[in-house]
């Protein structure tokens, strides 16, 4: 049976690049998957053109029925797989402020995604598995300034219901207008990307501790300031140079590398270090 690695919203940016380079190194079959038939084709006959050939299946993360079919077909034709990379993401379109809309379709494309990737996909990773969720340095702790939610997030004994909690106050906040951005580092920019992201996070941890007894591994990791659409081009690496460390993740650490929160130089990052300078900065982009 083939082994099989499967990246999330992978037609274009980080993604497409993981895809590209798991074609040159992992040994099975890699899908590129998108939410759009005719982006996803079109990123095909991209990597095509350089000699690779991964396969495509449509993929929408933030609609149960697609993700349904997904695993039904990986299911029928593979019996399961080896690799998952939650990639597929979007950020506020404001920057400064989003409203209550706006802050539930970031939460749920970013976040509740990966509940319904875990209670669907989560269950066909087989022993010896990978999943490897891309947070980002909004997704770290020192994101959040609010008191009650930092202490909460830091429990030992968190649980998903505890993260659900957490996104739900930020967008009851949203819809009733009580949204403090004292509660938010760098004056609550992308807000809802950051708490997204932080959900992210906090709930890899989490997923990780129930497959403690299988031999799988589940983390999540910022990728660094790449140039991409969704940062309007403005980073330090291009996507080639991002897409190493996720790889290195998936494919080369060791397995003992569980629930950790992994920087995009390889490091281990202590995600509880709220008082910690990892969060992320609006002038990193603006100037
Ligand atoms: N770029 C950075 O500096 C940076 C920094 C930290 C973290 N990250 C994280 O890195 C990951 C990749 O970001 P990127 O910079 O490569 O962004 P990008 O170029 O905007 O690509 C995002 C991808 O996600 C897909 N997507 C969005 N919603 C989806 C959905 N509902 N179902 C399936 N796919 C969906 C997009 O598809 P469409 O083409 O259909 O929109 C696109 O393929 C994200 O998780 C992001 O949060 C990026």
């Amino acid at each position: 049976m083939s082994r099989v690695a499967v990246v999330t919203g992978s037609n274009k940016g980080i993604g497409f690049s993981i895809v590209k380079l798991l074609c040159q190194r992992f040994d099975g079959v890699v899908y590129l998957t998108s939410r759009d038939v005719e982006r996803g084709k079109e990123a095909v006959k991209k990597l095509e053109e350089l000699g690779l050939h991964p396969n495509f299946h449509q993929l929408d993360v933030a609609v149960r029925s697609s993700v349904e079919i997904f695993k039904h077909y990986l299911e029928e034709n593979y019996g399961g797989i080896d690799i998952l990379i939650n990639n597929a993401a979007v950020v506020d379109a404001g920057f400064k402020t989003c409203s209550f809309d706006e802050a539930k379709r970031v939460i749920d494309i970013n976040y509740r995604s990966i509940l319904t990737m875990h209670e669907l996909i989560y269950p066909i990773v087989r022993n010896g598995g990978r999943i490897l969720n891309i947070s980002s340095d909004c997704g770290h702790l020192s994101n959040i300034r609010n008191k009650f939610w930092i202490e909460k997030l830091s429990k030992q004994d968190l649980s998903v219901s505890d993260v659900n909690e957490f996104v739900e106050w930020f967008l009851e906040s949203k819809k009733n207008g009580t949204f403090n951005v004292d509660d938010i580092a760098n004056g609550a920019s992308v807000a809802a990307y950051r708490v997204s992201k932080v959900a992210v996070s906090a709930v890899t941890m989490i997923h990780q501790k129930e497959y403690d007894n299988k031999n799988i591994s589940i983390n999540s990791m910022h990728p660094g300031l790449v140039r991409t659409d969704m940062t309007a081009g403005v980073g330090f690496y291009n996507v080639d140079e991002a897409a190493q460390t996720p790889v290195y993740i998936v494919l080369d650490a060791p397995q003992s590398l569980k629930g950790a929160y992994v920087w995009f130089d390889r490091k281990v990052i202590d995600w509880y270090d709220y008082n910690a300078d990892y969060y992320f900065k609006m002038k990193t982009i603006t100037g």
